[in-house]
């Protein structure tokens, strides 16, 4: 006979959140999310009552596109990558699940993460193209600076590190730490030089870089092991210099 487990599911609507356990036969290939398909596919509880099934979010299902990021035993992640069998002893024992509480629940384990994307807008976390029909390549770009800049790149706005950090609440407006390493990102790369000037300032308010109080939890969390705790500094330098050549009506210089 094989195995069971209890996947114990924090849902529900804002306000009206509560815990509902539901049996499962233990898959040692299942992850998370194949795990809540069972569910779907027949949503009674361990009560045996008929009920509800489970919303969550999910895309790539590869863990590039962030959207199923949600708390598996409390920890902020990835859902798709999230194997059973790693949670389970010998295919028993309880995994809990609940939506990330930094963003506004939608229903279940799904949240709406557009204040990480107004963030990015905020931010310009793009290149602009300097001119509609040009015929040319962009700047070069050495291999050296795109292989420093790679990691950077590989943000998929998951939003585990402002789960993270302690400085992302609803008392505060702070941006988060994702957006700051983008301001890295497009900063560092000669084709963004032209928007410099304007990402720093967008950094500069009360919701920006100064808003971080250091306490790193956020690169612990980021499943792409992204660089934060180099990004923060690196941010925090820039937009200081940003800060005092505004003050001094100094030229914004490359
Ligand atoms: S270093 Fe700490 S306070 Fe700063 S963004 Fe990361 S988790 Fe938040
Ligand atoms: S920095 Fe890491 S944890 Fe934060 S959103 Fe990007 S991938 Fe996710
Ligand atoms: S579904 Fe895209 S990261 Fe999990």
């Amino acid at each position: 006979m094989n195995n069971k487990y209890i996947l114990r599911i924090f849902r529900g609507c804002p306000g009206c959140q509560y815990w509902e356990e539901f049996e499962l036969e233990y898959n040692p290939d299942a992850n998370v999310i194949s795990a809540l398909m069972e569910i779907q596919k027949n949503p009674v509880n361990r009560l045996g009552l008929k009920t509800t099934p489970v919303a969550w979010e999910q895309g790539c299902l590869e863990e590039v596109c962030g959207s199923c990021s949600m708390l598996v035993n409390g920890v902020p992640r990835q859902a798709c990558t999230a194997l059973i069998r790693d949670y389970t002893h010998g295919g028993t024992g309880t995994i809990t699940l609940a939506p990330l509480t930094k963003f506004r629940l939608i229903r279940d384990l799904q949240v709406d993460r557009t204040s990480m994307f107004e963030a990015l807008k905020k931010v310009r976390a793009w290149i602009s193209a300097s001119s509609g029909d040009s015929k040319e390549f962009g700047v070069k770009v050495s291999p050296e600076l795109q292989e420093s800049l790679y990691p950077l790149a590989t943000c998929m706005t998951c939003g585990c590190c402002s789960e993270s950090c302690p400085q992302v609440s609803e008392k505060s407006s702070f941006m988060g730490p994702a957006a700051m390493s983008q301001v890295r990102l497009f900063n560092s790369n000669p084709s963004g030089e032209i928007e410099k000037s304007v990402r720093l300032r967008s950094v500069l308010g009360e919701d920006g870089i100064a808003a971080c109080g250091n306490a790193q939890n956020c690169a612990r969390v980021c499943p792409k092991k992204i660089p934060l705790i180099e990004s923060i500094p690196f941010v925090n330098r820039e937009a200081t210099k940003q800060a005092l050549k505004d003050f001094f009506s100094l030229p914004d210089t490359k």
